[in-house]
């Protein structure tokens, strides 16, 4: 099957050029001028931007939490994902505590297996690492492509890890090209203050986010940072929501020291304010980090021009509200952490960054694309528009405008973060290793297109 892409605006996190992509099977084959030559298919992109296919780094489908389990799955939270012109995601296995890593990799393989509709990698998060689990985590990035893996400093009980865990996985990573990514908060702090203000009444969503100051996200990005320049690895810090925490990033950058970060589009354009809406509405917006004052925004947006933040994820792990959110009702303690955003994630960053001149449209692909592609071990297959690499290829409306709802989401959820908001850049057509999945702004693919994406190790360092 061949399809010729016609007169396209191509933009990578390099290029920007008017041309002709063909695409001869699962491949890019050729990319000119005015090609004149036999396709299957000929798909017209004229005014339109031809740009490589969105890597969502991180986020949560059919993962349990908090007595529940986020409500997209593998089927759903895909498809909705190549509505918005997200073409890879890497989710986030987990081993429970005592389990085999071997094993819970076993068990997200089967839960995304036939019913992805767009590639997906994973990263392991690991619990428990005794010496049986350090060599799965040898066997993990040698042989099974899943080279990165989260630890968390929050969440004591359920996900924390020590900091001779954090070190140990650190020193493994750093050995053998793998990467740490950190959940970088002090959990040990935060559940005191969450304790206190329970025992105060203090009951209301918005305690969630009062109960979790910046500086316990600065020490933990701190702390993450320590401990990887002391282990010899580079690390990613996930989801980093604030200034304080920015600043320990950049300190560590300008000293040569390999951290990375991501940021996601809640940081960039929601913030505290939301959790004061009325009723129970705040527990929409519970999420960890939480949404932060507004004043960060901006220093979020500095950090991601100047390349101290590399990626834009979404951290996607929707909790409808009706039922689930309903769960901490009386406790915010008790809300499950996390927010829908996989679909809206290309149109929200196109919209506040290149339409409302925050970055150009290079930086805009290497946010949502190139840089997730080369941290991760997908680069050049994913990741750019290139002879060679996989056709995951968005043809993306730059003028037209739309409007976030839940009534018109594909997410499996009740309620949109975004709801009413207009966002200029729209995803148009889809194609995932050359296959039409969505075509103006229809789904015309089938759950099992996507497959599992054995990655890369890398050095960052
Ligand atoms: O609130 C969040 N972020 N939920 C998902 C789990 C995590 O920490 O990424
Ligand atoms: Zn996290
Ligand atoms: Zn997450």
């Amino acid at each position: 099957m061949k399809t010729l892409i016609k007169n396209g605006r191509v933009v990578t996190a390099v290029d920007d050029y008017y041309g002709d992509i063909l695409v001869d099977g699962q491949f890019i084959t050729l990319i000119g001028k005015s090609l004149d030559l036999a396709a299957d298919k000929v798909i017209d992109a004229k005014d339109k931007l031809v740009i490589p296919g969105g890597i969502d780094a991180h986020t949560h489908l059919d993962m349990p939490f908090a007595g529940t389990t986020s409500a997209d799955d593998f089927r759903t939270g895909t498809l909705a994902a190549a509505h918005g012109g997200t073409t890879t995601i890497i989710d986030f296995a987990i081993q429970a505590k005592g389990q085999s890593i071997v094993e819970a990799l076993d068990v997200w393989h089967a839960k995304a297996s036939s019913k992805a509709a767009i590639d997906y990698g994973f990263h392991m998060i690991v619990t428990d690492l005794a010496e049986t689990q350090v060599g799965e985590m040898k066997r993990l990035i040698n042989d099974d492509g899943v080279t990165s893996f989260k630890l968390f400093m929050a969440y004591p009980g359920v996900l924390l890890v020590d900091d001779a865990t954090i070190f140990r996985a650190m020193s493994i990573a750093g050995d053998m090209g793998g990467l740490i990514c950190m959940h970088a908060e002090n959990g040990v702090v935060i559940n005191e203050i969450v304790q206190r203000a329970l025992a105060e009444g203090k009951t209301a969503p918005k305690y969630h986010a009062l109960t979790r100051p910046t500086k316990a996200e600065a020490e933990g990005v701190n702390r993450s940072i320590a401990l990887a320049e002391m282990a010899g690895s580079p690390v990613y810090i996930v989801h980093l929501s604030c200034y304080d925490a920015l600043k320990k990033v950049k300190e560590a950058r300008d000293e040569g020291i390999a951290a990375f970060a991501e940021t996601c589009p809640q940081y960039l354009f929601l913030d505290y304010s939301y959790y004061e809406e009325a009723g129970f509405e705040g527990a929409k917006y519970v999420m960890t980090p939480p949404l932060r004052e507004k004043w960060n925004q901006d220093q979020l947006w500095t950090g991601l021009k100047m390349n101290d933040l590399q990626v834009i994820s979404t951290d996607h792990c929707p909790f409808c509200f009706k039922d689930q959110k309903e769960l901490g009702k009386t406790d915010f303690s008790k809300i499950p952490n996390g927010g829908p955003g996989v679909e809206n994630r290309m149109s929200l960053v196109y919209n506040g960054g290149v339409a409302q001149g925050r970055i150009n449209v290079n930086r805009f692909v290497e946010l949502t694309s190139t840089s997730a592609a080369k941290i991760f071990g997908l680069f050049p297959r994913k990741g750019t528009i290139a002879v060679g690499s996989d056709a995951d290829i968005v043809v993306f409306d730059p003028k037209k405008k739309i409007t976030l709802s839940a009534k018109t989401h594909h997410m499996n959820v009740d309620y949109n973060c975004y709801e009413g908001m207009e966002v200029q850049g729209v995803t148009e057509t889809v194609l995932s290793r050359g296959k039409v999945v969505v075509e103006n702004g229809k789904y015309v693919g089938k759950a099992g297109d996507g497959q599992f994406l054995k990655r890369s190790t890398v050095q960052l360092r």
